[in-house]
């Protein structure tokens, strides 16, 4: 196949024990990942993927609920259409108010905190994530773009304040005693995007608030199915791709329209594109190497590959400093070993 990126640019995809070359070097898409990595400037595109190793379940992979649950469209909120209105608010926020716990209380994965470690390295121009969970920045990570913004957030869609939903959330406490306690007992599942499946009984009896500065309606801070994208946080996604050395997809399966142009975009302006997700995504025919492989122990082996690199190129006069100072932040354990080892272990 003759990719976006010259005739012979062919994507391979990584299943879990890549072998080494007798160099210790990986020749494969693995070691193209390095290699890009290695040279500063990647933008890096997450999805949902990512977080499943923190127990927040995604769309479209085998952790996925897509077909069981109908996402609440903006139209249906604001009461655009028949069904929506004010009955549609209060399902969303009852369910909402279950599930929002549950993405509170997760923590950041060993992907996240590669994610974060890459950045403070330098070699991370940006994140753009259409994940709404707040964990890239958990891990420390600083130059994130919220694509599709956070369930952390509140939004007042009248006066356009926007307050922490952990106020909220004491707010509907305070609106509904003893009601958490009932509709937990009830919830049948947690969703993606913060949502629970919750019995009619349980709806019925939930009260929503409203802006407490004007009593205007309250909105999550996340772009909902049938919204679009601010356009200025658009552009400067396209900003900073435009000036990436590579674009990296993690967790992605791209179908979103949303976080896919990104990956058109960096195609058409011939920047290598690689994608790091379990399963096919709707990019791969774009992709100069694709890692099909678990992303805590993918970006985890990702790390201490870099790390190797870093050492076995280093001066010899600097080695050892460089050795203590991977070790210490764990780039590589207590000598460097080939991914080879690692990569048996998936
Ligand atoms: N955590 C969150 O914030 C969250 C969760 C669900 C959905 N969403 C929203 O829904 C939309 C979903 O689109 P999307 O493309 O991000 O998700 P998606 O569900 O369409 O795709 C996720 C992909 O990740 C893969 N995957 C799952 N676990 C993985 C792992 N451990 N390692 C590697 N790959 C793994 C899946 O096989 C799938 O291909 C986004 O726009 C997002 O806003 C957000
Ligand atoms: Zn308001």
């Amino acid at each position: 196949m003759d990719g976006p990126h010259g005739a012979g640019a062919q994507p391979g995809r990584f299943g879990p024990a890549e072998p080494a070359g007798a160099d210790g070097a990986y020749p494969g898409p693995f070691g193209m990942v390095v290699d890009l990595v290695r040279n500063g400037g990647a933008v890096l595109l997450s999805g949902a993927g990512l977080s499943t190793e923190s127990g927040i379940p995604d769309y479209r992979g085998p952790t996925g609920r897509a077909r069981r649950a109908e996402p609440m469209t903006y139209q249906t909120f604001v009461g655009q259409t028949f069904a929506g209105g004010a009955e549609a608010r209060r399902r969303y926020w009852a369910r909402s108010h279950v599930g929002w716990r549950h993405v509170a209380r997760a923590a950041p994965n060993a992907g996240h905190h590669a994610v974060a470690e890459l950045e403070r390295r330098g070699l991370v121009a940006g994140i753009i994530t259409q994940n709404v969970d707040g964990l890239h920045q958990a891990a420390g990570a600083r130059q994130v773009i919220e694509l599709h913004g956070s369930l952390n957030r509140v939004l007042c869609l009248s006066c356009g304040q926007r307050t922490a939903r952990g106020e909220l959330d004491e707010r509907l406490r305070a609106a509904n005693p003893g009601w958490l306690g009932y509709a937990d007992g009830e919830a049948a599942a947690i969703n993606p995007d913060g949502d629970a499946v919750l019995a009619d009984p349980a709806v019925e009896r939930f009260r929503v608030v409203d802006c407490r500065q004007c009593g205007g309606l309250l909105k999550p801070d996340v772009v909902f199915f049938g919204e679009n994208v601010p356009r200025p946080r658009v552009d400067d996604c396209y900003a900073l791709v435009g000036r990436a050395r590579a674009l990296v997809v993690l967790g992605s399966s791209l179908t979103v329209m949303s976080g896919y142009r990104f990956v058109r975009q960096a195609a058409k302006l011939q920047i290598p594109v690689v994608i790091m997700n379990q399963g096919q995504t709707r990019g791969d025919d774009q992709a100069i190497a694709i890692i099909d492989a678990p992303l805590g122990p993918a970006l985890t082996a990702l790390l201490r590959r870099l790390g190797e690199v870093a050492l076995e190129r280093a001066p010899l006069n600097e080695r050892h400093l460089l050795s203590q100072f991977l070790t210490t932040c764990g780039a590589i354990p207590g000598r460097p070993v080939s991914l080879c080892q690692t990569a048996q272990r998936w």
